[in-house]
């Protein structure tokens, strides 16, 4: 924990990097383990760009779920150390998470490289509705429908599906000038998301790891928090802002 303060307290930018293990003090259930999404639902059927074309009505179990599950969340407080790390070079959050609570936690800039659950869009016609406006609907289990007819889906990247370019773009620039790169709460195993904390390594940066359980990223780490991000966030922030 020391050298890790240390290595933010002198590192000039910092980005984040955050998986599901990000949100699981939220109460929002992660992909992969026991209790992940993945042991009870088959991605390629029910989150995959040919599964929504062949039965959109199946996909929606899935979406509806993950929308309730997070409008119903809070952000924690390792989300809000995010936001006062802010004050010691923290310049970008890139996540992975679909669910918006950096920004409901008021981080000022993040990276959603999979797209948000708070936007639904219309694959037929391109028209865009906020979730918020469509949720009494789908809590009900209605499946929403633009005025085109097509069947509308979350604006999140299915598989299958090209990450969206410009967010990947200023997520790679990130990376590249960053001198601290800390990977929050993800497996490491998606691309291309898993290889940001590598790149900024070639680039100089250090990696430092934050997770209940050492990775596939563990071994190129330079700093190995082991633990929750609910806690341990909080604890850096709580130790830089005494330093
Ligand atoms: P995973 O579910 O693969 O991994 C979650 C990670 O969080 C694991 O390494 C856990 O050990 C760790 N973890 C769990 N609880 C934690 C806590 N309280 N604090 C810190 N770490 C904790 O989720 P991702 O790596 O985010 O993509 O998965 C990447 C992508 O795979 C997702 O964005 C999703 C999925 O398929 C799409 O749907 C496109």
């Amino acid at each position: 924990m020391k050298s890790a303060v240390e290595a933010i307290r002198g590192a000039d930018h910092i980005v984040v990097l955050t998986g599901a293990g990000m949100s699981v003090e939220s109460g929002i259930a992660p992909f992969r383990g026991e209790d992940g999404l993945w042991s009870e639902f088959d991605p390629q059927e029910m989150a995959s760009v040919t599964g929504f074309s062949k039965h959109p009505e199946r996909c929606w179990q899935l979406f509806r779920l993950q929308i309730e599950e997070c409008f119903g969340a809070e952000p924690h407080e390792g989300y809000e150390a995010l936001v006062e790390m802010e004050d010691h070079g923290l310049e970008a959050v890139i996540t992975q998470n679909v669910d918006g609570l950096h920004q409901k936690a008021g981080s000022k800039k993040v990276l959603e490289l999979h797209g948000t659950l708070n936007e639904l869009v219309c694959d037929s016609c391109g028209n865009r509705k906020d979730t918020e406006d469509m949720f009494e609907e789908i809590s009900d289990g209605e499946i929403p429908y633009c005025e085109c007819e097509a069947v509308m889906r979350p604006d999140v990247v299915l598989f299958g599906e090209p990450l969206p370019q410009k967010t990947l773009k200023e997520a790679w620039s990130a990376v590249e000038d960053t001198s601290l790169i800390m990977s929050i709460g993800t497996s490491s195993v998606v691309q291309p998301a898993a290889s940001l904390p590598l790149t900024a390594k070639r680039s100089g940066s250090t990696i430092m790891e934050l997770n209940v359980k050492p990775t596939q990223l563990t071994p190129r780490a330079d700093h190995f928090l082991e633990g929750k991000a609910g806690e341990i966030l909080p604890e850096l922030v709580k130790r830089l802002r005494n330093l």
